[in-house]
């Protein structure tokens, strides 16, 4: 007799929490400020005059064209010159030659990695230099993050891994006071969001498309209020946000960089080539043009870009001069006056003007899509890589469901226990880095891509030792654990071993509610696995895991039984959950095509028509009539609207038993679907496997998956802002601002990072994805998903590289599977389901595997949860996680948005005291509300706190409301 343990870890809801003494930590976020740092250490302004505000800087990308490694050490330079280490090392000797002098610095991953090799008397140096205000951390973020393909959750540990870093190293003072996004192609409401509710005082970028950017220029409004919610009360998620106005870059003819060509400031006039007049009065006449197209006598002027101030002398030096020569004009009359600043100095002297909110107008919607130009839409990278993307996606998951919550359950026996020492550590880190803009965006160099997914695989590796470490305390069996990461393509060493005879019947200990069955694996999956598993059957059976906790389930054969039937060649008629209690859903097929026809809601009684199928545009190759540019990592130019379908019809297999219902598609050698409905599920899952993409053609593809309905969907439909509220959009159609539409489907295209959905006023498709992708509604009733892209050019904007994804075990192209998850209910009522749908495919559970025998009448506890009750349907446990050795920092969010659900969109109390002790906690600098008008600063007012005051155990959650705890807790 044989057996086999699997154990499921799932999601947890409740934190069961025990408390050591009363405690009581220092909050420092209105601190005891240093003389000078923070807003009280800005240059003082001309009031009567145009003031120019000169911000030297950076833009040091965590990764891009080269690892972020490289990019720090300044290796590789042949690929580009650039070396982080040297910036820092340069920036911080010449701010010592001159007390005037300002610098910002912005990626805390770079910071960090400096700091740790420095002395303690340059980091005292430093300290100072931060503590005077003269380096100032903006942003502060572990990197600047992509906006349109990141999930909250990811971008809110990011930024707090950066921040905690400055605030343990610096203190108050290194408390970024504005978030500063100058690259990101595209902005995300969510983000603003975000920044919103951690206090920053205002937001700042570079891009957002030409005409908005033309549009707002002549009418003076590139600096507005961002209203970033449509859930939390005003002013929770209002946010100052301000468009710079070169980009990031200096004005033109003002780039003294050692990477740039313009000519220094030569002012000696006993030398040739005096320059002193015609720099000044150029420069007098670029701040005259930008003022015009702001609205206060107030500009700012980004003095750097990518990887700038290596040499920071000759910056500096220039900027001194330029200072000095143009003030020196006041005597003459000039009104106009230059100065070092910052951005927080800048966002300052708006809020000193008093300016009331409407001066600024308000915006309600999001930035994307971005377009540069008319046939320039930078809508290809929310797909690029979407094998990263899913990584990126799971590595969250495993961070945070598993990894962070196994820490806290098994204490310092998870970081050093049977298994060994292991840790959270390096998969934040990596994960933190994975966030930027050019890393899961997918729009990095194939070499800089495969170094995060290295440094992802590093970090499971690290929470594996930590999981088995846990597992084994709490277990008592120290059985080494196997994870089996390829289970999507049913390969898994342990499962797979002799032993393991696909002609046999298995048996569970513990049976549950579904039986067990044994199905053939598909032909599809053989095809990806290559030689990597022989498994021809999989083990299906379902497991019920209990909050931040774990199930184990023994598999163990009995006898030989026959083998599992054979699947039948055609589609059925329709699949729906046979088992009379659980009638959810129904779908139909067509016979002649093997195609879906229609998806029924059984419990409501809802019919659509649905049909899929999968198609592919010609990536465009510059060779069109209305503009050369080509299709690439960044943006996604179809040569024309046109679609080719890869099939119109597919050949079928079918699997039908008590567990599941598969209708196997295949529509050609590359592109192949399972149509799965569980048992007990109200989700239609689709199972698509696409690639190796064919390129002989010599023509790049962009593979889609479109649903055609019967939703009347009148030229509407929604998508998530990273992961979390909903925007309406609408075709051919921007909501503050009137579009030129150029590019008929480009132009239409959105992010979808967890759903995107459809409705009229009866029905709601709703589908949930497994990672981020681009999308659009382009026919009325329609909705397609990007799935895949293989791309022949490169769209000059920097990557140097077409999208022409390979590896050594998929030499002629990448194969990528993943999962769709399509529902269909009333609107009143569909986000009941999809968000917690959403939250699910997020967060999802691991499964491990042991070898060996459950022994008979063990003690072991089969089942373990860390949670004594559930939380309440709205409120999602978003983050669990040791702080420090006596801390843990909990997170809890109300998951729905006011209009969602008349159910749940209502404010809900949780009481943390879950547990039959008591505990204190107290709010950390991090999510919590604080106010602002529509320029106020909040360092003039604390946020609010809350210690040790039992009465607070009671936490009230609006919708959309994030709130931060840290804990002192001992577990039993
Ligand atoms: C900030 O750092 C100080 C030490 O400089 C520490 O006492 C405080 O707890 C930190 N605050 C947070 C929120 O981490
Ligand atoms: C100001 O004007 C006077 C008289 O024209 C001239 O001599 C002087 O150089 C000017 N100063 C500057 C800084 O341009
Ligand atoms: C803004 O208001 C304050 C207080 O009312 C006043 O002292 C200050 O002069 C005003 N600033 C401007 C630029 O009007
Ligand atoms: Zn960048």
């Amino acid at each position: 007799m044989f057996s086999k343990m699997a154990t499921t870890v799932h999601t947890p809801f409740v934190l069961l929490l025990f408390q050591i003494g009363v405690f009581s930590l220092p909050v420092s976020q209105t601190p005891q400020e240093s003389p000078t740092c923070g807003y009280k250490s800005c240059h003082a302004i001309k009031p009567g005059m145009l003031n120019v505000h000169l911000v030297p800087h950076t833009h040091d990308d965590v990764g891009w064209l080269k690892t972020v490694d490289q990019y720090f050490y300044g290796a590789r330079n042949d690929i580009q010159h650039a070396g982080v280490q040297y910036i820092l090392d340069s920036v911080v000797d010449q701010l010592l030659k001159n007390p005037d002098r300002r610098f910002i610095y912005v990626e805390t991953a770079f910071f960090y990695r400096w700091w740790k090799r420095q002395s303690g008397d340059m980091q005292d140096t430093v300290k100072q230099l931060v503590d005077e205000g003269r380096l100032e951390f903006v942003n502060g973020g572990w990197c600047m993050s992509d906006e349109a393909t990141t999930h909250y959750s990811a971008v809110v540990d990011q930024m707090t891994i950066g921040l905690r870093f400055l605030n343990d190293t610096f203190g108050p003072c290194g408390r970024p006071r504005v978030a500063w996004h100058i690259d990101p192609f595209g902005h995300a409401r969510e983000h603003a969001s975000v920044f919103a509710q951690m206090g920053y005082d205002g937001f700042f970028f570079g891009r957002l498309d030409y005409q908005d950017r033309s549009r707002r220029k002549a009418s003076r409004e590139q600096e507005m209020v961002w209203r970033a919610s449509e859930s939390l009360v005003p002013p929770v998620a209002d946010l100052f946000t301000g468009i710079l106005p070169n980009g990031y870059n200096p004005p033109e003819g003002f780039c003294w960089d050692q990477l740039c060509d313009d000519p220094p400031i030569r002012d000696d006039p006993d030398l040739e080539d005096y320059n002193v007049e015609d720099v000044v009065s150029k420069f007098l006449t670029v701040a005259q043009e930008q003022a015009k197209v702001y609205k206060t006598n107030h500009i700012i002027m980004t003095m750097g870009s990518d990887f700038q101030y290596e040499n920071a002398n000759l910056w500096y030096k220039n900027l001194d001069k330029l200072i000095r020569y143009v003030n020196q004009k006041q005597v003459n009359g000039s009104n106009i006056h230059v100065l070092y600043s910052t951005p927080s100095c800048y966002l300052q002297e708006l809020h000193r003007a008093n300016l009331s909110c409407p001066y600024f107008p308000m915006r309600i919607d999001d930035f994307f899509p971005y377009a540069d130009a008319a046939h320039d839409f930078w809508t290809g990278y929310f797909t690029s890589r979407p094998a990263l993307k899913r990584y990126e996606r799971i590595s969250n998951s495993y961070l945070q469901v598993i990894c962070n919550q196994m820490e806290v359950l098994g204490g310092p026996t998870s970081r050093n226990g049977s298994f060994g020492v292991g840790n959270s550590d390096t998969m934040k880190k990596a994960m933190a880095v994975a966030q930027h803009h050019d890393a899961v965006s997918g729009t990095e160099k194939q070499h800089v891509a495969d170094d995060y997914a290295r440094r992802l695989a590093n970090g499971w590796t690290q929470c594996q030792v930590l999981v088995s470490n846990t597992l084994a305390a709490l277990s008592g069996s120290s059985a080494p654990r196997v994870y089996c990461e390829h289970l999507n393509i049913s390969v898994c060493p342990l499962t797979e071993s002799s032993t393991f005879d696909p002609e046999v019947m298995w048996v569970f200990r513990r049976l549950c509610s579904t039986s067990l069955q044994v199905v053939p694996v598909s032909q599809a999956t053989v095809v990806v696995r290559r030689d990597r598993g022989y498994a021809v059957n999989e083990l299906l059976f379902q497991v019920r895991a209990p909050p931040m906790g774990y199930s184990t389930y023994s598999v163990s054969l009995l006898q030989k039984g026959p083998p599992p039937a054979s699947p039948f060649p055609r589609a059925p008629k329709d699949i729906q959950n046979k088992v009379r209690a659980w009638r959810f859903l129904k779908v139909t097929f067509d016979p002649e095509t093997g195609l879906l026809s229609s998806l029924s809601n059984l419990e409501t009684q809802q019919t659509v028509r649905l049909s899929q199928n999968f198609y592919w545009y010609n990536a465009s190759d510059g060779n069109n009539k209305d503009s050369k540019q080509m299709s690439g990592a960044y943006i996604f130019r179809p040569n024309s609207s046109t679609t080719f379908i890869i099939s119109k019809t597919a050949k079928i297999e079918t699997v039908q038993n008590s567990v599941v219902q598969e209708v196997r598609q295949w529509f050609s050698p590359w592109v192949s679907q399972v149509v799965r409905l569980y048992a007990d599920s109200r989700v239609l899952e689709l199972e698509w496997t696409v690639g190796p993409v064919p390129i002989g053609d010599n023509m790049g593809k962009e593979v889609i998956t479109r649903f055609d309905t019967s939703i009347n969907s009148s030229g509407i439909f929604y998508t998530d802002s990273n992961g979390r509220e909903v925007l309406q959009r609408r075709k051919d159609y921007r909501p503050t601002w009137t579009l030129t539409q150029t590019e008929p489907v480009a132009g239409n295209y959105y992010p979808i990072n967890s759903r995107a959905y459809i409705k009229d006023e009866k029905d709601q498709l709703t589908v949930v994805t497994d990672r981020s992708q681009g999308g659009g509604s382009i026919q009325d009733g329609s909705l397609e998903i990007m799935l895949h892209r293989r791309l022949l050019h490169d769209d000059v904007r920097g990557v140097g590289e077409p999208l022409n994804e390979a590896s050594d075990l998929y030499p002629e192209g990448l194969v990528v599977r993943g999962r769709l998850l399509l529902s269909l209910n009333p609107p009143a009522v569909a986000a009941n389901t999809h968000r917690p749908l959403a939250q699910e495919v997020v967060l999802q559970p691991l499964i491990t595997f042991t070898e060996g025998l459950l022994p008979p009448n063990t003690s072991l506890p089969l089942d373990f949860s860390g949670l004594q009750t559930a939380l309440p349907p709205a409120v999602h446990l978003l983050t669990v996680s040791q702080w420090d050795p006596d801390l843990v920092l909990l997170r809890l969010e109300h998951q729905y948005e006011a209009r969602d659900s008349k159910e749940h969109s209502q404010p809900v109390t949780v009481n943390l005291q879950v547990s039959p002790l008591p505990s204190t906690f107290i709010l950390l600098t991090g999510l919590s509300p604080s106010y602002r008008c529509a320029v106020c600063l909040s360092g003039e007012k604390p946020l609010p706190k809350t210690k040790g005051d039992p009465s607070v155990w009671e936490v009230t959650l609006k919708p959309m409301e994030i709130r931060t705890f840290l804990l002192r807790v001992r577990l039993r």
